[in-house]
């Protein structure tokens, strides 16, 4: 391919170490796809004439084909992607295919077909997580006004509904959706044209190549165009994001299937056993998608130390772009095909949830009917731990203390008090959108629906 100005072969390990094929022929079709544009191309130029664009567009097709049958047989001098899928054409096609590098560079080519590849996989990550949205949501709808402890440093903090709880999982996951389609119409921007550094002499109307390509626009500098990996840090970096919601809600559900929570149990079909004690049933599904955010924040990282001080244009660091990408994608195709089904076929205790209220967890209620009759919220706060101090003393819960115990730590702690001990009520209260109670709740599933454009 590059043989010209050498006199002796590569060393057997330096081709090893140089050569891309092995990972990055999973881009046949976009590096196939850029080829039969880039041969139109050249021909609505007069650089090739019409018959020779079709030998081309034929050979391409052909060599396509193999790449789909899996009978493409790499050779030894195939360096990467674009040298194979050449090579291959000049077998199938004969010597026109010398023509279709005419003017383009490995450097604008890879920049595409990378570009090309990673909108895919956006939209594979997409579909993904919509699936997993709506796992939230049939189990949020289903759990119509349940309650559940709503946990803050882990301690019981206050009633909510165990649909809230199961959508607070579910708006994260839309803010990842949009980062990914913010990222893809950046990505959308075609580099072929840029050359190895300097731009095509060719007359080539490049936006037309980006319009045949699914882009919308053309780089503006073609230095830029070649050294630019900002498509696929961003992709890296809304992987890793996504990587750490899963993770959040994974730990969620581990800590809850614990049987000192009960307030989950997973489906055999998402749990493992163990090899030693016969009685383990584990949460593997949850804990894998905990510790994958492991390696998309490693992914992530990777390519910002590749990039970091890489001087202008091409450089073969930018080979080390692939391999993050790619298993950043993989990790979560995979991850977002377990993670819906766990979800889905998981069931939720909701005896076992309400057991785990207690009537301290409504300390900020008794707060609240203070701060209804007058009294300044720092000073009702006061009364309030006063109230769980006499509780304490007395060996009562929250509920039971005496009313002369508590109205002798304000008179406005009297008999009107028993009535804020009813958990419904403290939930029914938070009625501001965004808040627990049931009606807020239902106005929130709409709203889901709605993101996810279903009726
Ligand atoms: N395999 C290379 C890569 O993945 C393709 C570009 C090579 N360009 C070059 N000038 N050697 O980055």
């Amino acid at each position: 391919m590059w043989g010209g100005r050498f006199t002796g072969g590569i060393d057997a390990q330096m081709a090893r170490f140089n050569d891309s094929f092995p990972f990055d022929r999973r881009m046949w079709a976009e590096d196939i796809r850029g080829s039969r544009a880039w041969a139109r191309q050249l021909a609505a130029v007069g650089v090739i004439s019409a018959d020779e664009a079709d030998a081309l567009e034929r050979g391409l097709q052909a060599v396509h084909a193999e790449f789909a049958a899996g009978t493409f047989a790499p050779q030894p001098g195939d360096e990467d992607i674009h040298t194979a899928v050449e090579r291959r054409l000049g077998e199938l096609a004969g010597p026109v295919a010398g023509k279709l590098h005419t003017g383009r560079s490995r450097n604008d080519q890879v920049a595409t077909d990378l570009r090309l590849w990673t909108i895919g996989a956006i939209a594979r990550i997409d579909a993904g997580l919509r699936a997993l949205q709506q796992a939230l949501l049939a189990q949020a709808e289903a759990a119509e006004t349940a309650l559940m402890p709503g946990y803050t440093h882990l301690q019981r903090a206050q009633p909510v509904l165990l649909a809230h709880w199961l959508l607070s999982h579910f708006w994260p996951l839309q803010r990842d959706r949009e980062r990914l389609a913010d990222a893809a119409r950046r990505t959308a921007t075609l580099p072929l044209g840029a050359g190895a550094i300097a731009g095509t002499p060719l007359h080539i109307d490049r936006m037309a190549l980006a319009t045949e390509l699914g882009m919308h626009a053309v780089t503006p500098n073609s230095i830029d165009a070649v050294s630019d990996r900002d498509f696929a840090i961003e992709f890296l970096a809304a992987a890793a994001m996504i990587g750490v919601h899963l993770s959040r809600l994974a730990e969620d559900i581990v800590l809850y299937s614990t049987s000192e929570f009960g307030f989950v149990r997973l489906a055999d079909a998402y749990s493992t056993g163990s090899s030693l004690m016969p009685q383990k049933k584990n949460p593997d599904s949850f804990e894998l998608l905990r510790g994958k955010a492991g390696r998309l924040v490693g992914g992530l990282m990777t390519l910002l130390t590749v990039l970091k001080g890489l001087p202008s244009a091409y450089d073969k660091d930018l080979q080390e772009d692939k391999e993050p990408l790619f298993d950043a994608a993989d990790t979560l195709e995979l991850s977002l095909a377990v993670a819906p089904g766990a979800i889905a076929t998981a069931t939720f205790d909701r005896n076992r949830m309400r057991a785990a209220l207690d009537d301290a967890m409504l300390a900020t209620d008794v707060a609240d009917m203070l701060v209804e009759r007058g009294m300044p919220f720092r000073e009702a706060h006061r009364a309030v731990g006063a109230l769980v101090r006499a509780a304490e003393a007395h060996g009562v819960p929250l509920s039971q203390v005496p009313v002369a115990v508590a109205s002798a730590i304000d008179a406005r702690l009297d008999d009107q008090l028993a009535a804020v001990f009813q958990l419904e009520r403290s939930v029914a209260a938070r009625r501001v959108s965004g808040a627990t109670a049931p009606e807020a709740v239902q106005q929130q599933l709409a709203a889901a629906r709605a993101a996810l454009a279903l009726p």
